[in-house]
């Protein structure tokens, strides 16, 4: 059914979460073995944790910055970047932050929460490569503390990033999550807009979330990869 759906969408926008990643080797948040099982966001991912926090936070985002240079796309990654060439993706909305959609070749990518490919400082804003925490420098030549470019807990979502989001969810007409538990707002919303909007709802995922109710299918027993590459097979 899903390769029909596919098929025969004019406008087809995928919505990932850190499902998408985990089988790159990176945790997701909430599942069993989610990074939110065993850290605190609050106490780490949060303007209060750089401004009140920041030796944590630091070790916290270094080890995530490490992470995310260690691992890299999976092929369900390649996939999504190939559909995107061939015509059968227009574009994909991710809460991820770790920028494997665009090293896998996806152009077309909303990064609702930022990336950890990026560092700008506190202070002035300069921007860095991410590279500067792996080499353990953590200041701005100004002085000023060096950050993650990332959407933490307590700030809004960046203005282009999320109205691009808006329009793509818009001028969907067959709309699919890849591995979110859809618990974090604003993002969850970019689901539902497609689907008021006349979208089919897809939702790939292996934990149950409160928008299966609005899907008009849902795949909880098959990994991401799993079903991409099925799919790519077939269509
Ligand atoms: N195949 C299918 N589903 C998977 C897979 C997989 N290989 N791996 C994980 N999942 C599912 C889990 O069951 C889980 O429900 O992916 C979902 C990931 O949900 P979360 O861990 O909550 O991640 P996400 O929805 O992206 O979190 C949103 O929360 O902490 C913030 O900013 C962070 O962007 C993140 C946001």
């Amino acid at each position: 059914m899903l390769e029909k759906w596919l098929l025969e969408s004019n406008y087809t926008v995928v919505f990932t979460g850190a499902g998408m990643s985990t089988e790159s080797g990176l945790p997701d948040f909430r599942s069993s073995k989610g990074l939110w099982k065993k850290k605190d966001p609050a106490r780490l991912a949060s303007t209060d944790a750089l401004n009140n926090n920041v030796h944590e936070f630091i070790d916290f985002y270094r080890d995530r910055v490490l992470g995310v240079k260690e691992y890299q796309p999976h092929e369900g990654h390649l996939i999504l970047a190939k559909w995107e060439k061939q015509g059968i993706i227009q574009s994909i909305i991710t809460q991820n932050v770790d920028g494997f959609h665009q090293l896998a070749g996806s152009k077309k990518v909303a990064e609702l929460h930022g990336t950890l490919q990026k560092l700008h400082c506190q202070a002035c804003g300069n921007i860095y490569s991410s590279e500067e925490y792996i080499n353990e420098e953590y200041y701005c030549v100004c002085g000023g503390i060096l950050r993650p470019s990332v959407v933490l807990f307590g700030e809004s979502l960046p203005e282009k990033a999320f109205q691009f989001a808006l329009e793509e969810a818009h001028k969907s007409e067959l709309f699919i999550v890849l591995g979110s538990s859809l618990t974090v707002t604003p993002a969850n919303q970019f689901p539902l807009i497609a689907k008021e909007q006349g979208s089919k709802l897809v939702i790939v995922n292996h934990d149950p979330t409160e928008f299966d109710m609005y899907a008009d299918h849902v795949i909880r027993d098959r990994k991401i990869g799993e079903v991409l590459q099925q799919l790519s097979k077939n269509i």
